[in-house]
């Protein structure tokens, strides 16, 4: 068929563009209550602002062309490079800490697969300019607090936290990782998770393809479960320690466990990092974030330190319907309007321009019909009342109302009715 939309692409028909409407409407007014403002950038991208930066996987995601101009571009991929930028480009004027949030829609050209599509779009939630524990359990307890609001409790949804300068201590102790090697060490660990293999084909791209140490770092990470309670007493352990002490202060802490086979996949992390998802783990993550206190200064040279989440409707439109909350498109017209005979579609026209103007919303019907089957289609509407206009009612100057839903109906003065009273 002509005209579909493209793999991993969506089409929101009235349902869906309600279920994304009410995630939206949910996740800014959480984001108010956390006093957090709202900002955006545009969608295309110098191509530049994502490479070396957000890490190889993501760079090969892009959705990146040269444009007629021959610059380099690319759709965004994720929001936190802009908002480097942005934030870097008026560091000094912003009052810190700076919370800000956004939902753009995000561009990765992804193998399609459950909750993973080419574009979605992202509530970014982020605060720039506190280096200490407490403004991560700030947004820890907002990326959980947007789960309560969805009616989400601590035997639905799981926060799993980690420090990464924990995880890095331990790899570059024992086994020698070096700086250079990290990123695509962790890169391949935040797979293990999900798929042990694909760990272990990125360990043997980043690291020689026979050193003895990807066997071991994978042996490392299978044992990290057990060994949580060792690493939450090691020197660089402190950090995490607040932050879960100050959610447990918020009575967060049920929803959180510490699981140190959390990494993250992006480059930029530099400390605590945490993903949100599902009791079952059916899904993947809903939400993912952290720490990353460098990627100002490699933007814009400002050294700012930041934490942050990004969470995606995809998910979480699947995770709600798992649950049953189901969002109905809602219907808008307070009222339909029924002409008689010919002669009565002038005054129904005039009737609905000044309802109109007056903040009512209604709707007629465009081309002449009988009236069972204008009454047919102010039902389908969803209309809670039909205003009927006949001769005999423009004489008497009123207008026929009928409660759609038990039929009853009565005469109103026209005058009142233009006011939009219509008892
Ligand atoms: P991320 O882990 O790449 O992080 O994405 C965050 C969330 O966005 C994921 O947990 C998932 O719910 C959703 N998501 C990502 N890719 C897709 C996709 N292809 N289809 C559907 N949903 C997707 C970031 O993007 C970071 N920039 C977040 C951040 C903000 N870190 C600090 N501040």
């Amino acid at each position: 068929m002509q005209g579909q939309a493209l793999p991993g692409f969506r089409d929101f028909y009235p349902e869906e563009l309600a279920l994304r409407n009410a995630i939206f409407t949910t996740w800014r007014d959480v984001a108010r209550r956390y006093g957090f403002q709202e900002y955006d950038g545009p969608p295309l991208e110098p191509l530049e602002l994502y490479t070396g930066k957000s890490g190889e996987e993501i760079v090969q995601q892009l959705y990146a062309f040269e444009d007629k101009g021959g610059r380099k571009v690319a759709l965004r991929p994720e929001m936190t490079p802009t908002l480097a930028r942005m934030v870097g480009a008026r560091a000094q004027a912003l009052k810190k800490p700076i919370r800000w949030f956004s939902i753009p829609q995000l561009f990765r050209y992804e193998r399609q697969q459950r909750g993973r599509l080419r574009e979605h779009f992202q509530l970014n939630m982020d605060i720039i300019g506190e280096p200490g524990p407490a403004a991560d359990a700030e947004i820890i307890a907002a990326a959980i607090d947007i789960a309560r609001a969805f009616g989400l409790g601590p035997k639905d949804v799981r926060l799993r936290v980690s420090d990464r300068r924990i995880v890095t201590a331990q790899l570059a102790g024992r086994y020698q990782v070096t700086d250079g090697e990290m990123p695509g060490v962790l890169a391949g660990l935040d797979k293990w998770d999900r798929n042990p293999a694909d760990a272990d084909a990125i360990l043997r791209k980043v690291l020689p393809a026979n050193d003895p140490r990807i066997g071991a770092i994978l042996e490392f990470m299978s044992g990290l479960r057990e060994g949580a309670a060792e690493l939450r007493r090691s020197e660089q352990a402190e950090p995490l320690n607040e932050c879960i002490a100050r959610l447990d202060e918020m009575k967060l802490a049920e929803f959180v466990e510490v699981d140190f086979r959390i990494v993250r996949g992006l480059a930029y992390y530099t400390g605590i990092v945490f993903e949100l998802f599902d009791a079952k783990s059916s899904l993947r993550a809903i939400c993912g974030g952290g720490r990353y206190d460098d990627l100002i200064e490699q933007v814009a040279g400002i050294d700012l330190p930041c934490v942050g989440f990004g969470m995606g409707d995809v998910v979480l439109g699947e995770l709600l319907k798992e649950h049953g909350k189901q969002v109905k498109a809602p219907t808008e017209l307070d009222a339909f309007l029924v002409a008689v005979g010919g002669e009565d579609v002038a005054p129904v026209v005039q009737l609905a321009a000044e309802l109109r103007t007056r903040g009512v919303s209604v709707e007629y019907a465009l081309h002449g019909q009988p009236i069972r089957k204008q009454l047919e289609l102010a039902a389908a509407r969803g209309a809670p009342r039909a205003l009927i206009l006949g001769p005999d009612e423009r004489k008497a100057k009123v207008a026929i109302v009928r409660d759609l839903k038990t039929g009853r109906q009565k005469k109103v003065p026209l005058t009142k009715v233009r006011k939009g009273i219509f008892k």
